[in-house]
């Protein structure tokens, strides 16, 4: 008899596995790439961006080449990359190695061109491209996995095509290696300098350049920077302020997530568990090439106290959510928006969204009002402040609490306002309104159905 309780799970656990793995395989299978690739349709761009998905070569001009035929006509056809790669040092090498041209990276035969994957730059730069893939094992967010995280992503599918086919351009930081030293130079002088960074570490998330340029190390690059010598690595001795590169790939590493703590700063973690304890270690040793140890270890603390008052105010203003979502006032309530494409489990079990990962996928769009205040509390007034006190921008520190204070009073205001309005309906009619189709029935929802 109790037998029955050990097959019976062990069968559906059979069933169960396999189906999933062809689930997942089955849902990779489609015309775009990662979970949700039958959903959506690659754009021509997203061919540089994502390559080894999508890229296919050109086949106006046909036949092999040597690469100084290569270099030749396209003197003609694109000098200006000609002569970046001219002042390259793929084209002078030190100690006699050999050049490398344009073949190496794409290839002899121009119908069947493609463009560099890291795997490429990895079969001579082996030690970044190890570094660099190594970097999987820290997780979200890394370099190393930022491409997934974005066509992964919910709203990435759902969204209208326009408004994140550029997602893959910053998140593409995965897919080759041309994002810090640019083609055709790919110069190392050019990925220390904070500039190299800025072109996707920017806007309201992750406002990395303006808390940088504020803070005292960027102030005095700013004035003096220009003249510095870049050739030198970025190891202790050679600059007298840091870059970004100098502190989160320091001696060069090619990793990011080695360090963080944070994470991004959208969910609270435990600062002082013993694998951040390293990172921690990590970090002062870095600040000691410059400053005092004990000094550099007040200056991290100052960071989780900041984080600490900063999660008090995010928490204060979930509960009043959730509150309002366990006496039926907020609206669209689970099962009252659109589930996203593919959600089967969302569609049948509809669960309510508020807080980490839940908050960042719904809180887009399709949402009330009260609820986008706490996205915009959350995820540009909470990230500023918490960027103002990584980066020693005080000013920021003030503002993004500042910000969040105010969002506070205002949620509580409408959390007040829905609270009276509710009861006065259930006075009135002895039932509360429920929004019917208003927001399963969208424009904007048809529109985006259409549109991936
Ligand atoms: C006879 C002239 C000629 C030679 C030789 C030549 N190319 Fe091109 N290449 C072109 C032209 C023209 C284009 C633009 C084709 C188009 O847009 O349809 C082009 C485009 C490209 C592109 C861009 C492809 C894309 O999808 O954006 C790459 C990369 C490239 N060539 C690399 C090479 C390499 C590597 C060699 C040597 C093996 C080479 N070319 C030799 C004329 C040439
Ligand atoms: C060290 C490797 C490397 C070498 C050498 C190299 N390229 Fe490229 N090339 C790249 C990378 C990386 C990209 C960007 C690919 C992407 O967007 O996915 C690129 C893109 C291109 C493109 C298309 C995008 C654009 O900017 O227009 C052309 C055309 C091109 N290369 C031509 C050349 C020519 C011509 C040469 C030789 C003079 C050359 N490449 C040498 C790595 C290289
Ligand atoms: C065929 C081998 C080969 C391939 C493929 C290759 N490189 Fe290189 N790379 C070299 C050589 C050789 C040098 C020059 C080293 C020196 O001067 O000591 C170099 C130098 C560099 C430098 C340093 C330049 C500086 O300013 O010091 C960077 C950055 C770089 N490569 C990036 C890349 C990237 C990114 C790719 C792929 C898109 C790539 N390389 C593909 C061989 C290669
Ligand atoms: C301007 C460049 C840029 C664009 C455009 C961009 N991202 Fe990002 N994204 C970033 C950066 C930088 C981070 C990491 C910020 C940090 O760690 O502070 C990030 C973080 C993320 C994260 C969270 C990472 C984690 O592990 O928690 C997700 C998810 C994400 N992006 C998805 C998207 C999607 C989907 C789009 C398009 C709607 C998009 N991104 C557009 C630069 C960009
Ligand atoms: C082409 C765009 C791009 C460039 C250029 C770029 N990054 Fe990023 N970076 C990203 C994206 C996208 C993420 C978020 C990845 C994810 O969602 O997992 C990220 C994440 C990070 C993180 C977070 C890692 C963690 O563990 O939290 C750090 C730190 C970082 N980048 C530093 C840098 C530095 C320093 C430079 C310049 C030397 C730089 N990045 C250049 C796109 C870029
Ligand atoms: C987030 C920015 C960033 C990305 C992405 C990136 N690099 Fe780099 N790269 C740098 C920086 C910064 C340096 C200078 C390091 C130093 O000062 O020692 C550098 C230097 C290099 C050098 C020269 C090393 C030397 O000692 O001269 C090579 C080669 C290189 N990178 C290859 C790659 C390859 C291959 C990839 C892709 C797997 C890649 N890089 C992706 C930022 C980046
Ligand atoms: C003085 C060293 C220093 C400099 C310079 C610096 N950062 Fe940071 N950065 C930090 C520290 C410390 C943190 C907090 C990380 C933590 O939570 O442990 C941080 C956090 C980050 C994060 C979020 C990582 C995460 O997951 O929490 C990103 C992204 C980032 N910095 C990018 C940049 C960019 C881009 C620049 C240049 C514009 C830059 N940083 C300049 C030290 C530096
Ligand atoms: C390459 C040298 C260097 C490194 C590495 C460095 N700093 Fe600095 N830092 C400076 C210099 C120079 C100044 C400006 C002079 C001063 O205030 O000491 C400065 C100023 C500061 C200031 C402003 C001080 C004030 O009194 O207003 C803070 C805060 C700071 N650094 C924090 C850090 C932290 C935290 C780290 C490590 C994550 C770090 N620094 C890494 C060189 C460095």
């Amino acid at each position: 008899m109790g037998t029955r309780y050990v097959y019976i799970p062990l069968l559906i656990l059979l069933i169960l596995i396999p189906a999933g793995r062809y689930y997942v395989s089955w849902s990779k299978s489609g015309s775009g790439a990662g979970l949700y690739s039958h959903e959506w349709q690659p754009e021509a761009i997203q061919g540089y961006w994502h390559p080894k998905a999508f890229y296919t070569s050109v086949k106006s001009i046909v036949g092999e080449y040597t690469g100084e035929e290569c270099v030749s006509c396209h003197e003609a056809v694109t000098p200006g990359i000609v002569s970046d790669w001219r002042q390259s040092g793929h084209s002078q090498p030190a100690n006699n190695q050999g050049k490398v041209y344009c073949s190496s990276c794409h290839g002899n035969d121009h119908q069947n061109l493609h463009l560099p994957t890291p795997e490429i730059c990895g079969g001579c730069h082996t030690n970044q491209h190890d570094q660099f893939l190594d970097e999987r094992r820290f997780g979200f967010p890394s370099h190393a996995l930022a491409m997934e995280r974005a066509i992964d992503a919910k709203h990435f599918v759902d969204k209208p095509k326009s408004e994140v086919t550029a997602c893959l351009q910053c998140h593409s930081v995965a897919s080759k290696c041309d994002s810090c030293h640019t083609r055709h130079r790919f110069s190392a002088a050019e990925a220390r300098r904070p500039e190299a960074c800025i072109t996707c570490h920017s806007g309201p998330p992750h406002p990395d350049d303006a808390t940088y340029f504020a803070s005292a190390h960027g102030q005095r690059y700013l004035k003096d920077g220009d003249n510095w010598d870049w050739s030198k690595p970025l190891s202790k001795g050679n600059y007298e302020v840091p870059t970004c590169a100098y502190c989160h790939m320091s001696d060069g590493k090619h990793q990011v997530a080695d360090k963080p703590i944070w994470k991004f700063g959208i969910k609270q973690v435990n600062p002082l568990s013993s694998g951040n304890e390293i990172k921690r270690q990590q970090w002062i040793a870095l600040c000691s090439d410059c400053h005092e140890a004990d000094w550099s270890a007040d200056r991290l603390r100052e960071m989780d106290a900041e984080r600490k008052q900063a999660w008090a105010k995010l928490y204060e203003a979930e509960a009043i959510l959730k509150s309002l979502r366990s006496d039926s006032l907020l609206h669209p309530a689970a099962g009252e928006r659109p589930p996203y494409p593919n959600d089967w489990l969302d569609s049948l079990f509809p669960r309510e969204h508020i807080g980490f990962l839940e908050g960042q996928a719904s809180a887009f769009y399709n949402v009330s009002p009260i609820e986008r205040d706490y996205f915009e509390m959350w995820y540009f007034d909470n990230l500023g402040a918490y960027k103002g006190a990584a980066h020693g921008a005080s000013s920021f520190v003030e503002k993004g609490h500042a910000g969040m204070e105010q969002a506070l009073s205002k949620i509580k205001a409408e959390a007040k306002t829905l609270r009276m309005l509710g009861e006065s309906e259930q006075r009135k009619t002895g039932k509360r309104s429920a929004p019917g189709e208003h927001w399963l029935k969208g424009e904007y929802t048809e529109f985006n159905k259409e549109h991936n």
